[in-house]
């Protein structure tokens, strides 16, 4: 037998947590940027049709299957299949993504400690100028600082579920939302803000394309931290006597919000700053907006409260998507933690130590992607450009296996697990289930509309990115 496994202590230690997982970089960067870019409301309406009627039966499916089965992906889809091999080896698919997108996610989130530490030293003009971005990624003594964060996570994971992911869950998760709403309020009392604003509301059905409608379904699904197995595992936690369904709507709920009061923090920010932005030239790259550009937006406060004032505003930002940023962190890592407990029969202790030598031993080379060697720099070439070992995780991982993942999860639900033994799953802790409209829509849809939707956005994921 395994280990004695983790519990969530609640439905509100589930919904937090889960949403510390959903509520990251995605929500406080990539979103708002797109929005802007691809017809504001027009793109919002999309997004949230995306959500109701794509996403959020993947999330009934995943967290179900992770209660049904209370194991980690491979063993949940082993258990539920009855041990067939070919759904065993499925699953792993949700192990291994998992682990190499906490690579990219480790590098980064370092990043945001290097930036913190910075501001508390006063340097947000050097963080300001052109340039102090590609110098501070390609330092060696990036090195202490994946340490120190590393050390931490790892230590909020050996805490385990209720004590580790749970706890830091509760403590973030509301700080994160007040701040967030401080400031949105601060930034709309900046002149100018008001551009901002109608420039994400004001719908422009004119700018909504396939390649637009690709790109919301793809960030509504990432958004909410599916096919990654971390909805399977944190259903593993999630206690029978609760409802699946409504915990889900609050986690979506969440995640959508805060992905739409980014918006209403950014954009303001942005046309504060400059009158007469245009959206197109704003860097198609979260890292790009996050790293480089926000740092002038902040900088240029100080006509208004000053040096000090300004470091202030941009402290709390970074701290803001470093908290949103490490929830995210810490639910991914968790998931070969929970492999390795489950399957190998391993302690919570041992396994987080397997698991942070393995981290270690990718995260390594993946932060020297960023001019520290130049062989991890230039470390492939496909689709027409070089690429670094950084991006070819990226792509392979989080572009092209994520919409996979999610495909096979709604194939095995409706095929082999069969809609009645979802139903049968989610009927626990939530009686109106049956017969609702909710189910009518969940044995129409899973194993037709969804599955075909989403292997068109990792079909068309594959032919952009590799021819
Ligand atoms: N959902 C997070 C975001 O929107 O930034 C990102 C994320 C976290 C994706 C964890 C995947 C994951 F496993």
């Amino acid at each position: 037998m395994a280990t004695a496994r983790g519990q969530f202590s609640s439905k509100i230690g589930f919904i937090l947590a889960a949403a510390g997982s959903a509520v990251g970089l995605g929500n406080l960067v990539a979103f708002p940027v797109m929005a802007s870019k691809n017809g504001g409301a027009a793109f919002l309406i999309i997004y949230l049709l995306f959500v109701a009627f794509i996403c959020y039966p993947v999330m009934l499916a995943e967290i179900a299957m992770g209660r049904r089965s209370k194991r980690n992906p491979v063993g949940a889809f082993g258990m539920i299949s009855g041990g067939q091999r070919r759904w065993r080896l499925t699953g792993l698919l949700a192990i291994i993504t998992p682990f190499m997108i906490a690579v990219l996610y480790s590098v980064i989130t370092v990043w945001l400690v290097v930036y913190l530490k910075e501001l508390a030293g006063g340097g947000l003009e050097r963080l300001a100028v052109e340039g102090t971005f590609n110098e501070i990624v390609a330092a060696p003594s990036l090195f202490g600082y994946a340490l120190l964060l590393l050390t931490g996570v790892f230590l909020i994971l050996a805490g385990g579920v209720k004590g580790g992911i749970e706890r830091l869950a509760r403590v973030l998760m509301p700080t994160l939302a007040v701040m967030l709403v401080a400031l949105t309020a601060f930034v709309l009392t900046l002149d100018g803000a008001t551009a901002g604003i109608a420039y994400y509301l004001v719908p422009d059905f004119g700018k909504m394309t396939l390649a637009t409608v690709n790109g919301a379904l793809s960030q509504a699904f990432f958004s909410l931290s599916l096919g990654m197995g971390i909805l399977i595992t944190y259903g593993s936690y999630f206690s029978r006597q609760d409802s699946i369904p409504s915990s889900a709507r609050m986690v979506a709920l969440m995640d959508t919000s805060i992905a739409f009061f980014a918006g209403l923090l950014i954009l303001p920010a942005i046309f504060a700053f400059d009158p007469n932005t245009n959206t197109d030239d704003l860097s198609t790259s979260s890292v790009g907006l996050i790293f480089s550009f926000l740092p002038k937006i902040f900088l240029s406060m100080q006509a208004t409260v000053g040096y000090l004032g300004a470091t202030v505003v941009a402290i709390a930002f970074f701290m803001l998507v470093f908290f949103a940023a490490l929830t995210s962190l810490v639910s991914i890592i968790e998931i070969p933690i929970a492999y390795f407990i489950d399957e190998f029969k391993l302690s919570r202790k041992r396994a987080v130590c397997l698991q942070a030598a393995l981290l270690a031993l990718f995260t390594i080379p993946a932060t020297m992607s960023f001019g520290m060697a130049d062989a991890l720099t230039q470390f492939s070439h496909y689709g027409g450009v070089d690429k670094s070992f950084f991006d070819l995780i990226y792509d392979l991982f989080y572009e092209t296996i994520l919409p996979l993942v999610g495909f096979t999860v709604c194939l095995f639900a409706a095929y082999r697990w069969k809609m009645s033994g979802l139903s049968a799953e989610l009927v626990i802790g939530d009686d109106r289930y049956q017969g609702s409209l909710l189910q009518r829509y969940m044995n129409f849809a899973l194993g037709t509309v969804i599955p075909a939707v989403l292997f068109a956005v990792f079909v068309s994921t594959v032919l952009h990115i590799y021819f």
